[in-house]
């Protein structure tokens, strides 16, 4: 590929859960408007090498090609963000591909994301429904509270920000700005604050909202630009304020 102009990708691989990871190099043609995600799918059309060994397509996860199912985020040069909206032309090369290091790696680029599922149960982020029968419509959003809710709905799970979070790991077992942002969704949602309390009490204690350190990081690598470091202080303020509450009341 002397003459023309081509890309390269260095990509860490892991071919098992358990497996010591590897790195493999590979060189593809330069395309318009090509993006990591294409680029995988060029590699996987035809997977070999930069040195010319024959290797195996890259695993990866990705479904909607538009940045709003959340599965393909990875490490890209080192920063958590999605495969799909990676323009190539916009990043330095080699461009370096990871898999998320605080998630456990299925193989190569897929990381099993379900602890996000998970802490999403622990806060009961959902709007509870009383039973299968008929329950009328419900109330009436102001255009004020939509446009509050709007940006915190869309989160697409995609974890970046739990990548990103000097807190989120084994030891504090913090539950991560996602969630802590969906609990202010909930909780102001005319329904949904009907489970206030318990989603304030599940941000109590050991991995609750008092691990943040504030350090910032997961509204800079948000792709959807949520406001999670105002959602961090408002729910922590209804923590404090709850757990406050509860010590005057024993
Ligand atoms: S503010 Fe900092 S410590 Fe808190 S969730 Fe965001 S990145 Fe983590
Ligand atoms: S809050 Fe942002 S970074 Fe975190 S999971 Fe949702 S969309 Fe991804
Ligand atoms: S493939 Fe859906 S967000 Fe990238």
């Amino acid at each position: 590929m002397a003459d023309t102009k081509t890309v390269i990708l260095k990509i860490k691989r892991q071919d098992t859960p358990d497996a010591k990871p590897y790195w493999e190099e590979f060189e593809l043609m330069w395309k318009q408007g090509m993006n990591v995600t294409s680029s995988l799918m060029d590699i996987a059309l035809n997977p070999v090498t930069r040195d010319g060994k024959k290797t195996t397509p890259i695993t990866y996860d990705s479904n909607c090609l538009e940045e709003v199912c959340g599965s393909c985020a990875m490490l890209i040069n080192g920063q958590a963000r999605m495969a799909c909206s990676a323009l190539v032309d916009k990043l330095e090369q080699p461009i370096r591909l990871e898999p998320f290091s605080k998630f456990p790696v299925v193989r190569d680029l897929a990381v099993d994301r379900s602890v996000l599922f998970e802490n999403l149960k622990a806060v009961k982020a959902w709007v509870p429904v009383d039973g299968t029968y008929d329950l009328g419509p419900g109330p009436r959003l102001s255009m004020e509270d939509q446009e509050a809710a709007y940006p915190l709905s869309r989160c697409i799970s995609c974890c970046c920000c739990m990548e990103a979070c000097p807190q989120f790991n084994e030891s504090t077992g913090f539950v991560g700005a996602a969630a802590i942002s969906q609990v202010r969704l909930f909780n102001t949602h005319p329904t949904g604050k009907a489970l206030k309390r318990e989603r304030l009490a599940a941000l109590m204690g050991d991995g609750g909202i008092q691990e943040c350190g504030y350090a910032q990081n997961c509204v800079e690598v948000c792709p959807k630009d949520i406001p999670l470091t105002r959602s961090i202080s408002e729910v922590s303020g209804e923590v404090m304020k709850q757990a406050i509450g509860e010590f005057f009341r024993k």
